[in-house]
This record gives structure tokens, C-alpha cells and sequence, in this order.
């Protein structure tokens, strides 16, 4: 049986290049090598203030952005988390095993703390916990993510080695180990307004990011305006220029090209050169994406007839795993 992959990415806001080529574009390339699944991780998506006008909005958005980065129905299936009532309840399980300190530590728990100040939910600190609970209710082999979500990946794996050590045994462990895949290239695409903090969603400034739903004369405006330097002749890996190593990258990954290439094509060039080459490579890659996302709104019902079926299909599996973990711990049975 074909090992079996998940992830999955939040509903706030636009979709930029970091989750794609840090995410989407890879389970893109490998969906028919597994089992697949990919979810919308709503429940997530209030772990900081939310506005609940659009959170149903922004979750359908995701999944049609989903489809149309290229992923497939017939290797894939997509879906809503709190359409599958398996995570909230697995999470409050495992909740109760995972030491407190382990989700202090969080290096993400600690950024988006001091972000906002007073008022942090208990939601945000457990967000490890509940993606844990993603992850391992799908028995997942393997879970396709940025670099910025390793530590997320480790406390998944620490908590499967608590719960099998208390509750298992090693010839019947209560949950499966998932190991983080994570990209050589694409793994951390960095800021437009500072090439050395990571591109995010929760940037105040739209000016740091290209968004996948961006139209051209936006694009444009951006790369216009991204931080370069004074430097003639581009280069990667040079620790002084971090916004040249980072845009040469996405360059590379965007024109599929490999970083050689990029290289030898950018050595003697200025960034008046390479500006406006980036901004067709960046439209010409993200236009079919943005045609394909507007045939899928259109047509609310295919897209609601996806996650339906993705719906059933997930919760079979989630609902299964759920129930061995309850057997484990204990419970009685509903009667
Ligand atoms: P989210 O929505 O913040 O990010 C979604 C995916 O995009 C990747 N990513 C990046 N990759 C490269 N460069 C960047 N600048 C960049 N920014 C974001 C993230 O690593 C992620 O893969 N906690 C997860 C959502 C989640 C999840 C799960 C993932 C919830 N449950 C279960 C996997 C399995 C997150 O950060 O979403």
C-alpha cells in the first residue's frame, strides 16, 4: 500500500510564494507517489482574533486554491478540518498528555505572542497539539512543510513517542510516527521588504509578499519596489545580500531553472535587468493558477461537492484512528 502523506495550510488570508513553493508545489509533485491528503486547517485559523464574516469565505478560497495549483482529485482529497470532528476531539486527548513546558518552547508560540501582546488564547499555544492531531489521526508517513514548521513536527513525534510509551506497546504502538518532508529549495522564501525575515501572512506590509491571487500591474508594483542593493552582477549565497540570494532563488524555482543556470544568466546583470525578467517569470508562472482559481469560484457547487466527499473520506480514516487511541486510554465505549 502506497505510503501516506498530509498537510495542510490556514485560512487567513491570501495564499503567498512561500506556502506555495514551500508547500503546495511540492505535494503537487508528489501526490501520485502517496495516499494524499490536504486540509484546510480552519480551527487553526482562530487561534489568533479572527473576523467571522470571512473565515468561511477564506476557507473555500483555500480549498479552490488547492485545486488550482494542480492538486488532483484523482491521487488527492481535499478537505475542511472542522468538517471532521475527529481533530478537536483527538487534540483535547492528546492535550492531556503533552507536558506544558514542550508548547512553551515553541519557537512560533513565542513570535506570535509578543505580536500581540495581552490577550493570547490557550488556542494559540496548543496550535502544536492540534496540528499533532492532524497529522497522526491519518496514520501520515510523511507531512510536506516549510522549515518553519520542523519544531511543530517534533513535538508531533515526541507526543507519539509519549502515548506509545504509556499507553502501546512495541508491537502495538497507539499511533504511527510521521516524518517531516522538507524541501532543499523553496523550504524558506524570505520577505520582499527584508531578505532575512521569512515572507508571512501576518506581515503588516502587502508589500512584503507576492500573493498567489495577485494580478499582474500588483506584481509589477511589487517588484518595483523590493528591497535590492546597490551591487552590480547577482549572486547566490552571499551572506551580505540576502535579497539577491533570495530573489535569484524564486527566480530559479519559478522559471524551472536550476540555481547553475540562474547563475551564469544573472552574473554580470543589474537589478534594472533583472526586475522586470522576475516580473514576467513571477506572472507567467502564477497566470494559469489564477485562471484556473477563477473557473473554480464560479462554479460553488463542484467545489462544495469536493470537500463534501472529501469530507466522508477523511472522517473514515480520522474516526478509525480516534477510536484506537480512546480504546487505548480507556474509555468506555459508547453504549
Ligand atoms: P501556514 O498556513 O502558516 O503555512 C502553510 C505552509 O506554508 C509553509 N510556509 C512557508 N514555506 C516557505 N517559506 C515561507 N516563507 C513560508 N511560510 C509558510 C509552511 O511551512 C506550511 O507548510 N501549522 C501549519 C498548518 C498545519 C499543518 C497541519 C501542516 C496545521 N495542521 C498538519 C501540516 C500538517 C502552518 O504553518 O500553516
Amino acid at each position: 500500500m502506497a505510503q501516506r502523506i498530509l498537510s495542510g495550510v490556514q485560512p487567513t488570508g491570501n495564499l503567498h510564494l512561500g506556502n506555495y513553493l514551500g508547500a503546495i508545489q511540492n505535494w503537487v509533485e508528489i501526490q501520485q507517489d502517496y495516499d494524499s491528503y490536504f486540509c484546510v486547517v480552519d480551527l487553526h485559523a482562530i487561534t489568533v482574533p479572527h473576523d467571522p464574516k470571512v473565515l468561511a469565505e477564506n476557507t473555500r478560497a483555500i480549498a479552490a486554491l488547492y485545486l488550482a495549483c494542480g492538486i488532483s482529485l484523482e491521487h488527492s482529497t481535499i478537505f475542511v478540518q472542522s468538517h471532521v470532528t475527529a481533530h478537536s476531539e483527538l487534540a483535547w486527548l492528546l492535550n492531556c498528555i503533552t507536558p506544558l513546558n514542550w508548547l512553551e518552547r515553541m519557537i512560533q508560540f513565542k513570535e506570535k505572542a509578543q505580536k500581540q501582546g495581552e490577550n493570547v488564547s490557550v488556542g494559540l499555544l496548543d496550535y502544536p497539539v492540534l496540528m499533532a492531531a492532524d497529522i497522526l489521526l491519518y496514520d501520515a508517513d510523511k507531512v510536506p512543510v516549510g522549515e518553519d514548521q520542523k519544531q511543530h513536527l517534533e513535538l508531533a513525534r515526541d507526543i507519539v513517542i509519549r502515548i506509545n510509551d504509556k499507553f502501546g506497546s512495541e508491537d502495538k504502538p497507539v499511533l504511527k510516527m510521521p516524518e517531516p518532508m522538507i524541501r532543499k529549495s523553496g523550504a524558506r522564501v524570505m520577505s520582499l521588504a527584508d531578505g532575512t525575515k521569512k515572507m508571512s501572512k501576518s506581515d503588516p506590509s502587502e508589500l512584503s509578499r507576492i500573493n498567489l491571487l495577485d494580478p499582474p500591474d500588483v506584481l509589477k508594483k511589487k517588484i518595483k519596489k523590493c528591497k535590492t542593493d546597490p551591487v552590480r552582477g547577482l549572486e547566490f549565497g552571499n551572506p551580505e545580500r540576502p535579497e539577491c540570494n533570495n530573489l535569484l532563488s524564486l527566480y530559479a524555482l519559478l522559471s524551472s531553472q536550476t540555481k547553475e543556470a540562474v547563475a551564469t544568466e544573472c552574473a554580470e546583470m543589474g537589478w534594472g535587468q533583472f526586475k522586470p525578467l522576475f516580473t514576467d517569470t513571477v506572472v507567467s508562472a502564477l497566470e494559469p493558477i489564477q485562471t484556473k482559481y477563477n473557473e473554480l469560484t464560479a462554479d460553488q457547487a463542484y467545489l462544495d461537492q469536493v470537500l463534501r466527499d472529501g469530507q466522508t473520506k477523511a472522517a473514515e480514516v480520522a474516526d478509525t484512528t480516534l477510536k484506537r487511541v480512546k480504546d487505548a486510554l480507556g474509555f468506555l465505549p459508547a453504549l
